[in-house]
């Protein structure tokens, strides 16, 4: 897969996309990361991005022309069609399901906005889908496409080490995921649940699955009340 980047931090994105799993990926040629400036896309002396809003008021707008070029040479640069996102606050919010489908595109182009964002004509021509990663203001976009770059290039086939990783992952079946625990068995007076080291792994199966549905419970009773728990489900949960 590949992942194109607009953004005035391209040394930002650089930085996140090299290491971990996503830098991993990347060495294996699982995933391409490349951020490209617009700054590089100006044609005056102060290669200026920005310009004052129409209308007045605090901040300013990214200007259209530098960024409708850089997003030219951007496309250009490579022939896979290119799925083009604005990570914003006003977008959808990102959910793991998306996630999966993005993940399994051949190519990506993300835009970071700064400032007060992007001109609007900008986002009618050139953007295919706008995200947002929650229910809060960044103070640019950066943040948000390296969460976009993690989440869907730790999904490209090879990137994680055990395969079954991803599968258990929270959101993956609709619940949060259950608690983990390692050697010592005893640390510091506290020890594992005796389950985990019993061997039998259809009780440790249950027991792992009681505790994302209790946790889901108790932490997001959003999310359970959209799944339709099985029978086994519900005696798990009830106890
Ligand atoms: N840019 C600024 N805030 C953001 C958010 N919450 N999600 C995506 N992009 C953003």
């Amino acid at each position: 897969m590949r992942i194109d980047v607009l953004t005035l931090f391209p040394e930002f994105i650089d930085a996140a996309a090299a290491v971990g799993v996503i830098g991993r990926a990347q060495q294996r040629g699982l995933l391409a990361v490349r951020a490209w400036n617009p700054r590089d896309h100006t044609h005056d002396n102060y290669r200026r991005i920005d310009e004052r809003p129409f209308g007045g008021g605090p901040g300013m707008v990214m200007s259209n022309q530098p960024l409708r070029d850089c997003l030219a040479a951007m496309r250009a640069a490579a022939s896979e069609p290119a799925h083009t996102i604005y990570v914003t606050p006003q977008g959808a919010r990102l959910t793991q399901r998306r996630v999966r489908e993005l993940a399994a595109l051949p190519r990506l182009i993300l835009v970071c906005g700064r400032y007060e964002g992007i001109d609007e004509r900008l986002i009618a021509a050139e953007i295919d889908e706008e995200l947002s990663i929650g229910d809060y203001v960044l103070s640019g976009g950066e943040l948000a496409a390296a969460v976009v770059i993690d989440a869907v290039g730790r999904l490209q086939d090879g990137a994680l080490n055990d395969a079954d990783s991803a599968a258990q992952d929270s959101f993956e079946n609709g619940l949060l995921d259950c608690p983990h625990y390692t050697r010592p068995d005893e640390f510091e007076g506290e020890s594992v649940p005796p389950v985990l080291l019993s061997g039998d792994h259809a009780a440790i199966a249950r027991w792992r699955r009681q505790q994302s549905l209790g946790r889901t419970w108790l932490r997001r009773p959003d999310l359970l009340a959209r799944m339709t728990l099985s029978k086994a489900d519900r005696v798990l949960l009830d106890g």
